[in-house]
């Protein structure tokens, strides 16, 4: 498989909240390390990226530099719309005219996944965004919806040029096309969580692209992966004997600590057979993130993350 950070455009999908603008902001860190000019390309709501680059105000529908050698830029579906649009009719006048025209706003928002297509077509333009001569991102990092939207996106491409293969929309598609189905260039980078549910969506997400969407997919990324403390010697081995012990049954409080350890190795068990698992299920190389001891991730914890995506780390 062609090294991640070679690849034009990686599009990061999984179930919801299980660190997708987590892993997409680590992946930039690492990308940009190794010299690439990198846009992340988020389409959030909530602004976590700033603040995993140390930036206080929110990234928004303008590209931002968050630190040498990585843009940003948060697409809402109406702005990306609108500067798709311009990029067709090349007018601001009539691009204004039509989307801000309320019936035809009312038809773009009944289209099913066309929202998610305006950011899809947004990060693909930015894809072939030129600067001094030539291109001016090595690769864009989509942080794209979760899974079911994500299939549903991905899918646009080939409706539009099944429904109208000639005139504009259909050679955006077609060039579209091209990038995701190219394993030189894109991937779809699927991030989960040691757990059943998001486990059991990345299979699905995973089938779906392979199966119907025609997409490579990079390594698997089990993000939060709870520490292996509890399980690993000297510590492991006293938790096993938990129940025999008796020294601690006098103290409540050091029986309800090694409880909880015990508890804490069992967690750590469970992931254990699920990333097992999932390795046989998606034959993909895995990625395991640690769990860091904060929710709140600022740039230390973002370069932590990142050197899990140097290869020789990668397990
Ligand atoms: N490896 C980690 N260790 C500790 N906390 C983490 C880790 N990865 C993510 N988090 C925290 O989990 C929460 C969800 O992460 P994130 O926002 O990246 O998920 P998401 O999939 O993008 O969510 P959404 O579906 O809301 O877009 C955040 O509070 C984040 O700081
Ligand atoms: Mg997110």
């Amino acid at each position: 498989m062609t090294p991640l950070f070679d690849l034009e455009l990686i599009v990061i999908s999984g179930k919801g909240g299980v660190g997708r603008t987590t892993v997409a902001a680590a992946l930039a860190r690492a990308a940009a390390d190794a010299g690439k000019r990198v846009l992340l390309a988020a389409s959030t709501t909530t602004d976590r990226l700033g603040r995993m680059f140390g930036r206080a105000e929110p990234v928004g529908t303008e590209v931002v530099t968050l630190a040498p050698g990585i843009d940003a830029v948060n697409m809402t579906s109406e702005s990306a719309l609108h500067e798709y649009g311009l990029l067709i009719l090349r007018s601001e006048l009539v691009t204004r005219a039509l989307f801000e025209n309320r019936a035809v706003r009312g038809f773009l928002g009944a289209v099913p996944g066309l929202d998610a297509y305006a950011i899809l077509g947004k990060a693909w333009w930015h894809t072939t965004e030129q600067a001094s001569g030539r291109r001016r991102y090595d690769l864009v990092i989509l942080d794209g919806p979760a899974s079911g939207h994500a299939t549903l996106m991905l899918r646009i491409p080939g409706a539009i040029l099944a429904a109208m293969p000639k005139g504009p929309l259909a050679r955006d598609a077609h060039a579209l096309q091209d990038l995701l189905h190219d394993p030189t260039r894109a991937a779809l980078l699927i991030v989960t969580l040691a757990e059943e549910l998001p486990a059991r969506e990345s299979v699905e997400l995973a089938t779906a692209a392979r199966e119907t969407l025609g997409l490579t997919l990079g390594p698997l990324v089990v993000n939060a992966l709870p520490s292996d403390a509890p399980t690993t010697p000297p510590l492991g081995a006293l938790l096993d004997r938990l129940p025999t012990l008796e020294v601690a049954g006098s103290d409540p409080a050091l029986w309800a600590t090694l409880r909880l350890a015990a508890s804490a190795g069992a967690h750590r068990r469970l992931a254990d057979t699920i990333v097992a698992r999932l390795r046989r299920e998606l034959g993909l190389p895995i990625v395991a993130l640690p769990r860091l001891p904060t929710a709140d991730l600022g740039p230390t914890a973002i370069a932590e993350l990142a050197t899990y995506f140097i290869p020789q780390r990668a397990p």
